[in-house]
């Protein structure tokens, strides 16, 4: 390591130079314009990959964006990690809300900001460049690497569970690294030990066969608009909780020893109102903010649209009526009951006025990692290295769907290191990554590496919350 560290400090301005290239291309995956810059950064990102020192890198088409591939296994009878992470970004509208624009990274008070920064190009690079100090410096890893890297996290991942199935040999491994989430604070490192899964549906409802003037026609039916308002108002009661017969059912009830360690989290109601800008927090009766966040299923109306929504008035009783509505689900909930409940419970509930279609959008998992393994447990002594502080436990509300896939397809256990923070404007105007966070990430990366083949060998050391 007493070459390494040294490295890395005098290897900022150039880190951040190349990260700037990376995060030029505007890698949507959503948005079939920017196809051919999926295809540049899948190319910037294997191309990166043979420059840092790895073999056998490939860019393995899927049927939807490429998937980038690459591995160090210069070690042998040391611990194999499959490194996961995302090219892909959102969107970025709208545009005119960003300080700088998306794709031009632009340092200011100590952060950087652009689309990808922290969710996730900025922490693959942090494991890029980790690798490549070992590799420059060295010339071998203390484990072995393979890194995968895909296209279509932003997107569900559509085509990853097929693409890990069909590659089970290549992937094989002893465990998983994500660095695709937040640590608690700055200056408060954490290790995730939970994620929420995901069912994503979308709602039509149509009611007369074409839009009418609502002078001429309103009073005598019922407006697609506010018959769809009404539904999802009902979809919470009084108390915040979900109305859906069933949707609670496989919930698992928070331990006590869990929601004591919540409680001692460094954590303010107030501050977090005020720095969300609400003048007063809401949700699941009978729950902490925290517990909300991390360890209870929610229903979200994502986004509404239907009639007129132009410049000034239109007198119009629109036709159809629409809205994209998203649960998190929390262990034991599936994707698919939640999903099968969704459709049973609107179709319950629709009036008789107008016509109502659900469609699924997408899913995933809800996920729990041991957080007694020993990739977590060189997890806590790398942050503690590279941030100086003792890292504590927590969950996040997100979602990487492909974690479970990993558990049961390759049979491996996650790590999440992550390196955001929590208000760094993930999927929203002005994303930005921390630079101290950004350079910690790189040092405790390389940390975990030298970590880990001695927290391999004592398997079962018990370090919990
Ligand atoms: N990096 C996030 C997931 C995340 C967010 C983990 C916050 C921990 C904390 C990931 O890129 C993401 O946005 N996932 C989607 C999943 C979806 C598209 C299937 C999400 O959570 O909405
Ligand atoms: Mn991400
Ligand atoms: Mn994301």
């Amino acid at each position: 390591m007493n070459s390494i560290l040294p490295f890395l400090d005098s290897n900022k301005d150039r880190y951040l130079r190349e990260l700037k290239d990376f995060l030029a291309i505007q890698s949507i995956s959503s948005q079939s314009a920017h196809n051919a810059d999926m295809q540049r950064c899948a190319d910037w990102t294997a191309a990166q990959m043979r420059t840092v020192g790895l073999n056998n890198v490939q860019i393995m088409e899927t049927p939807g964006h490429p998937v980038v591939y690459g591995e160090w296994l210069g070690a042998p009878g040391k611990p194999t990690v499959l490194l996961y992470g995302h090219y892909d970004v959102q969107p970025v509208d709208p545009v005119n809300l960003w300080t700088s624009p998306p794709f031009e990274a632009t340092v200011r008070d100590g952060n950087l900001y652009a689309r990808g920064s922290s969710d996730d190009k900025g922490q693959v690079f942090i494991h890029l460049k980790a690798v490549e100090a070992f590799l420059k410096n060295k010339g071998s890893l203390p484990i072995n690497m393979k890194m995968l890297i895909e296209g279509e996290e932003e997107v569900g991942s559509a085509h990853l569970d097929e693409f890990v199935r069909d590659h089970k040999d290549l992937l094989k491994a002893d465990l998983v690294l994500i660095s695709d989430s937040s640590m608690f604070a700055k200056g408060v490192p954490s290790v995730c030990y939970g994620l929420r899964g995901l069912a994503y549906m979308e709602v039509e409802v149509t009611g007369p066969n074409g839009d009418l003037h609502s002078g001429s026609f309103g009073g005598s039916i019922h407006n697609p608009v506010q018959a769809l308002s009404e539904m999802i108002a009902s979809l919470h009661d009084k108390n915040g909780r979900i109305t859906i017969a069933g949707f609670y059912d496989n919930v698992r009830t928070l331990t006590k020893a869990e929601r004591d360690a919540y409680k001692r989290l460094p954590w303010s109601d107030a501050k977090y109102a005020k720095q969300l800008g609400v003048k007063k927090l809401y949700g699941e009766k009978g729950f902490t903010t925290l517990e909300r966040l991390w360890a209870r299923p929610t229903l979200e109306c994502n986004g509404i649209w239907g009639g007129y929504t132009g410049e000034g008035a239109k007198t119009v009783l629109p036709a159809k009526a629409f809205a994209k509505i998203s649960m998190r689900l929390v262990p034991d909930q599936t994707s698919e009951k939640a999903a099968a409940l969704f459709e049973r419970h609107l179709r319950k509930i629709a009036p008789k006025t107008v016509t109502v279609n659900v469609k699924r959008l997408h899913g995933g998992e809800p996920a729990i990692t041991p957080i007694d393994s020993p990739g977590v447990q060189a997890a806590v002594a790398a942050l503690e290295k590279g941030f100086g502080k003792k890292p504590l436990y927590q969950r996040e509300g997100g979602s990487i769907p492909i974690v479970v896939q990993f558990k049961r397809i390759l049979g491996l256990d996650t790590v999440l290191l992550g390196f955001g923070l929590p208000d760094e404007n993930a999927h929203a105007p002005n994303e930005f990554i921390n630079l101290d966070n950004f350079f910690g990430g790189i040092r405790t990366s390389v940390h975990f590496y030298d970590e880990l083949p001695g927290f391999w060998q004592h398997k079962g050391k018990k370090n919990r919350p």
